[in-house]
């Protein structure tokens, strides 16, 4: 079926977060209008670098670096106190912000979230996540049990404090259950949370009203995806994954905006494996090739500073995230770092006791029992400026080979290539505005 020509765009990453989602929607913001977020909460953590100014955000759509109108959407999950830090030392590195929009709908983390999320993953024993230990799922959990708090009740005392009083005194059941006590008194909840309304108060709005009279007003609207495909609720590694649908159907529920909306679906691939966190992943590697990543392309969690699992490029993981998300493009991130690399290796298979695996499989039994399958690259070098200065051409032609396998095993067109960190190292060779 034919996607209608409109104007929201949908960055996603097709792996297991960090694929340089931040970059690239930074580098995108630069046509659009308006940039949101739609999904996940400070669990994210996204880099943009400009020159030697360095932006780490983990609640903040990328666009603010650009001074584009932003949006945190009914999708997210935020506490306040990170986004009340987050601006403050945005406001203070001379930047020009655009205006900031918040959804009624929201949900608030509360310091008890983050309190249960550690909870949890002690007794989780080998089913833990290794959550970033920021409330994340406890608070989605309250969210769909109904017993969440939203923006639209901060900014309304009444209804924060009567929910808060009926809330606190059944978590006060549930973590004694547990053999815990609530590290925080009800009476320091609400002083906080009453300076947050205050703060916060003038950026709560309807935002999916915003994002339709916008997309119905001709202006370019980019959403940005947090975590990656295989970290979604649904269709991730589940019980390893994340609380959010962060796959493009979440952009629909998270901002508020009908399926056909949808315009162009970008998928950040990078250019070899990543994963923060615990469950099997099938070509991580332990020898000096994973190591190589780990220390080029300083493969550290952005938010917790815990080292990411390296591994080759699995394209049984980014073709299950094509299926679900309908790419229309591919960009192709971290190339630089599988530089001076003998050889490379990408994964086109599985098989389990020899039998070959048709897709991405949902159990993480059969998942830790997978062997990959190897198609082997000639290993490749370039000089990152000369590429920079002469065009995709200039690649040597052992790195198109590997770009054009990716291209091609999953069927979509390649936007482009990012060879360094800086929005000036990439390559784009098709713009969505
Ligand atoms: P995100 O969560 O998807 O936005 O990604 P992160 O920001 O958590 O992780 C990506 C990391 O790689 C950041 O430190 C970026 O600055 C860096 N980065 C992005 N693109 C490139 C690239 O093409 N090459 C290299 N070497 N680093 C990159
Ligand atoms: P960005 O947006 C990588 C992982 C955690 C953990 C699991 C659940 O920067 O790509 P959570 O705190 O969400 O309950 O943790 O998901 N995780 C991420 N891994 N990048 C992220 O975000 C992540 N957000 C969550 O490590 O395994
Ligand atoms: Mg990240």
């Amino acid at each position: 079926m034919k996607k209608r020509d409109t104007m929201i765009s949908v960055i996603l990453g097709s792996q297991w977060g960090d694929e340089a989602k931040g970059k690239l929607t930074d580098l995108y913001a630069a046509n659009a209008d308006i940039v949101g977020r739609f999904q996940g909460g400070n669990n994210a953590g996204h880099t943009i670098v400009v020159g030697d100014e360095v932006f780490k955000l983990r609640l903040l759509p990328s666009g603010i670096i650009q001074g584009k109108d932003i949006v945190l959407g009914n999708g997210m999950v935020i506490d306040p106190s990170i986004l009340l830090k987050e601006l403050t030392q945005l406001k203070s590195r001379n930047l020009s912000i655009g205006n900031i929009a918040i959804s009624e709908r929201a949900h608030l983390i509360m310091p008890y979230h983050k309190q249960e999320d550690a909870i949890l993953e002690e007794l989780k024993g080998k089913y833990k996540a290794g959550t970033t230990m920021n409330g994340i799922g406890p608070c989605y959990s309250d969210k769909v049990s109904r017993l969440g708090i939203r923006f639209i009740d901060l900014i309304n005392e009444r209804s924060f404090l009567e929910k808060l009083d009926k809330i606190y005194s059944l978590k006060k059941r549930y973590f004694a259950g547990l053999g815990h006590k609530i590290e925080i008194s009800k009476e320091d909840i609400i002083q906080t949370y009453k300076e947050h309304a205050k703060i916060f108060g003038k950026y709560v709005v309807d935002t999916s009203v915003l994002i339709n009279e916008a997309n119905a007003a001709g202006k370019n609207i980019l959403l940005e995806g947090a975590q990656g495909t295989h970290l979604d609720i649904d269709h991730g590694i589940y019980p390893f994954n994340t609380s959010s649908n962060t796959v493009c159907g979440g952009a629909c529920t998270g901002a508020g905006v009908a399926p056909h909306k949808i315009g162009k679906v970008v998928g950040v691939v990078k250019a070899y494996t990543t994963r923060v966190g615990t469950g099997p992943v099938p070509t991580e590697l332990f020898d000096d090739y994973g190591k190589h990543m780990a220390k080029k392309g300083h493969e550290f969690g952005t938010v917790t500073g815990r080292p990411r699992r390296c591994g080759w490029e699995d394209l049984m993981l980014v073709k299950y995230a094509h299926m679900l998300n309908d790419f229309d493009g591919i960009f192709i991130t971290k190339l630089d770092v599988l530089c001076d690399l003998d050889k490379l290796k990408v994964c086109v298979g599985y098989e389990v006791d020899g039998a070959p695996v048709r897709h991405f499989p949902a159990s993480m039994d059969i998942l830790a029992r997978c062997k990959p399958v190897y198609k082997e690259f000639e290993g490749f070098d370039f000089d990152c400026s000369k590429i920079l200065k002469e065009g995709f051409d200039a690649f040597p032609e052992s790195a198109k080979v590997y770009l054009k396998f990716i291209e091609s095993e999953l069927g979509v067109p390649l936007y482009g290539v990012s060879i360094g960190p800086k929005r000036s190292e990439t390559i784009i060779l098709k713009y969505i505005f």
